[in-house]
Formats: C-alpha cells, structure tokens, sequence
C-alpha cells in the first residue's frame, strides 16, 4: 500500500515537472516574430522547400523598421503584391515603371534571396490601351505584338534577376478557358483547332527572353476544384508535347479553413503528371493564405481564440503535405500572399472583413500556428 502511495507521488511529480518544462518552454517563446532568439521560417523548412511572401515596394524602404527585418528573417523568395503586374509596370505603350521591382531585385540580391515575377499576361489589373487601336478594338495582329513587346521587354530586363514568372495567371475559371479580351481577340491565331495561342505564344517569348528562368502557368482552386485541376492537366499537356516550354503550375492556394487536404493531394497528383512532358515539371505554391472563415460565411469578424486550434491543424495538415511533395521532388517554394496578418487581400472582402490568414498576426507577433509549424521538419526526423 506504501509502495503504491509512494509510486503515485513519483508520477504525480513527474507529471507535474513536464507540465512544468512544456509550459516553461511555451512560456520562454519569444512573443515578437523579430526576435533574434526566434527560429526562423524559411530555415525551419531549408531541407525542403524556399519560404516566400508577397510584400510591397513600402515594406523595403527602411532598414530598421519592423517588417524589414521581419522579412528578412523568415522568407528567402520574395514578389510583389501589385507592382509587377502591367497596370502599375506598363501603364501606357511607351511606358515602363520598374523602380519597385528594381528595388525587390537589389533587396533580394543583398540578402541571397530569390524573386518570382507576377505576372506577364492576366485578364485583370491591365491597362486597358493594348486592347484598343484608337477608338476600335484592336486587331490579334496587333495585341500579339504588344503583348510579345510587353514580355520581351519585362524580361530581358530582370534576366538573371527574377528566376520564376508567372507567365499567365488565372486563365481558366471553373467551366473552361476564362472569356477575357487574351482569349476573345487572340483565339485561335494559328488556326490549329484550339484557343490556346496567347498562351503558347507568352511562353515562347519568355523563353526566348530568358532561357534560364522557370516559367509558370499560375491558377487559383486547382486544390479544390477537381474539374478544374484536370483542365488545366489537359492543356498543359497539349502546350507541352507541341514543345511551349511550361516548366510548372503555379498553385495559388487562397484556402479555406475547411480544405480538404486529402482532395487537394489527389488533385496535385493529376497536375504531376505533367512530369511525363517535362522531367524538370515543378508545381510552385505561390499565394498561401488560409482564410479563417468557411466558404459561404459572409460575416465580417470572427473570434480567432474559437477556431485556433483547428486553423493550426489545418496548417500544418497542409505543411506536411507540402514536405511531402517536396520530397517527391515536385515542389521547391512555397509562398505567402503577404506575411501578417493587418495586412492582406482577404481583409476588407467582403467588405470590413478582419480575417487572419497568416502565422504572424497584425502586431508582428507570432500566431501558435507558427510553432506548430516551424517544428514539423524536426519531428519528421
Ligand atoms: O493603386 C491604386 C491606388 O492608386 C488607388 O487609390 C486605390 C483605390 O482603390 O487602388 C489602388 O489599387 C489597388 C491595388 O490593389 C493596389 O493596392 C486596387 O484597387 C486593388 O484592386 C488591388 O487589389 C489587388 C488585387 O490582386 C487586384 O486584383 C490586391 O492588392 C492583390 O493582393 C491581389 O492579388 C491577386 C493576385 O495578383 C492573383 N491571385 C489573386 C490575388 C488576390 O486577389
């Protein structure tokens, strides 16, 4: 009877010690997502993937502000928001704007990190003068050798400073390919039977421009929506046995906190199959968000301590899927659509909405999710 007391006060002890030592650790977590004593994003993950994220030209315009050297610490790739996109870059014919993306280059050339460039050719945020000839809707002829202008130029000059573009983004939508101005004026330009043409035509300019760079077809709900995923297999798979050189899909990965992974990871496995095409085929995450309310909820707040617990899970269900395909060789970088969260697209839509997509919340303290998920590659040894 003694014995078994005094057993019962041994393990009581040493359950309270570990609760101790967990707590203290939890406890000893630095709170500020700058602390020097923190890990660091991007190195939790160096064995598998780069870690990225969407900033703006004003995130980089001083070196001791918090979000400089927040960025700095835990994301190795970078691209812009908005500033690489045509209505900003390439307002009118003659004009070209590249202070912004300039200024991301030397950034990322000072700190050895990468830059993806988003994007040459999309439906939105165009201007709209490459679509006009004078007061008349311009002619293929004439959109073809804008838009080959557009990206020759665009990539020439980041050649050996931007190593991924988007080439196009966002051109199917759930039925098929997206009715936009590309596919209405451009269509079937080499009279061949499909309306690929703007599409394979962006990619050998590209090319042309910047033999080395890895160049993207880049599309949101592919994890999501089966159909889709497999439309955009189909046209990947004609564009490259006729040789256009598409070297990945580009997963946006605006997600919900309800994906379902399971689904995502089957629709992936469609889209690797690309691979047969191009041994060097990549899939690229490259606009990770997780927006906290379920698909259908129109409401405009949400309290984060309610769904926190499944908005890690559901983190870092998704990171281990990402190692995984990283380890399969499919996947290198995985990147942010921003990287706190006071500060992204999902705020606002719909209107007055504060959502909370990222690990690192608007104070630039880190979220329990980033815990949760920057241990996942140790635990996985
Ligand atoms: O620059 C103008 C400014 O001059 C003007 O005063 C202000 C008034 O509204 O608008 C500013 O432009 C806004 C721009 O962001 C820069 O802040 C546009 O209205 C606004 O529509 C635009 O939104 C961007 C959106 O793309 C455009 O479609 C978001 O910031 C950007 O996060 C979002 O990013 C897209 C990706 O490129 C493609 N995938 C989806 C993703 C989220 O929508």
């Amino acid at each position: 009877m003694k014995l078994k007391k005094s057993l019962c006060l041994i393990t009581a002890a040493i359950m309270t010690l570990v609760m101790m030592t967990s707590c203290g650790s939890d406890a000893n977590r630095p709170e500020s997502a700058i602390d020097e004593a923190a890990p660091s994003l991007c190195e939790a993950f160096k064995d598998y993937f780069k870690v990225g994220a969407a900033i703006n030209s004003w995130d980089l315009s001083d070196e001791n502000s918090d979000k400089y050297k927040l960025i700095t610490k835990h994301f190795n790739t970078f691209v812009m928001e908005n500033e690489t996109k045509a209505d900003h870059m390439h307002p009118q014919e003659n004009t070209y704007n590249f202070d912004a993306t300039d200024k991301l280059c030397e950034y990322a050339e000072k700190t050895g990190a990468t830059v993806r460039g988003h994007c040459l050719v999309w439906h939105s945020q165009w201007p709209g003068w490459i679509f006009k000839d004078g007061s008349e809707e311009a002619s293929a002829d004439l959109v073809v050798e804008r838009m080959k202008e557009h990206i020759t130029t665009i990539v020439t000059h980041y050649k050996g400073r931007i190593d991924t573009w988007d080439v196009v983004n966002e051109v199917l939508d759930g039925g098929g390919m997206r009715f936009s101005d590309w596919l209405k004026i451009v269509g079937d330009y080499d009279g061949d039977g499909d309306k690929y043409d703007f599409i394979e035509i962006a990619f050998r300019t590209a090319r042309e421009a910047d033999p080395d760079a890895r160049l993207i077809i880049n599309d949101y709900s592919l994890e999501t929506d089966t159909n889709k995923a497999i439309k955009m297999y189909n046209m990947c798979k004609q564009m490259m046995s006729e040789g256009v050189p598409v070297d990945g899909v580009g997963l946006q990965m605006h997600i919900g906190i309800d994906l379902d992974v399971e689904q995502a990871r089957e629709n992936i496995k469609i889209l690797s199959k690309l691979k047969e095409y191009n041994p060097d085929f990549v899939i690229e995450v490259t606009e990770l968000d997780m927006s906290c309310f379920s698909w259908g909820d129109n409401s405009t707040t949400i309290d984060f301590k309610k769904i926190e617990d499944q908005f890690n899970e559901k983190y870092c269900e998704v990171f281990e899927m990402f190692m995984d395909l990283s380890e399969e060789g499919l996947l290198d970088s995985v990147v942010f659509w921003g990287f706190n969260d006071g500060n992204s697209w999902l705020n606002g839509t719909p209107e007055g909405r504060v959502n909370h997509p990222f690990l690192i919340d608007a104070d630039l303290n880190f979220k329990s999710a980033f815990w949760e998920v920057t241990e996942l590659p140790a635990k996985r040894k």
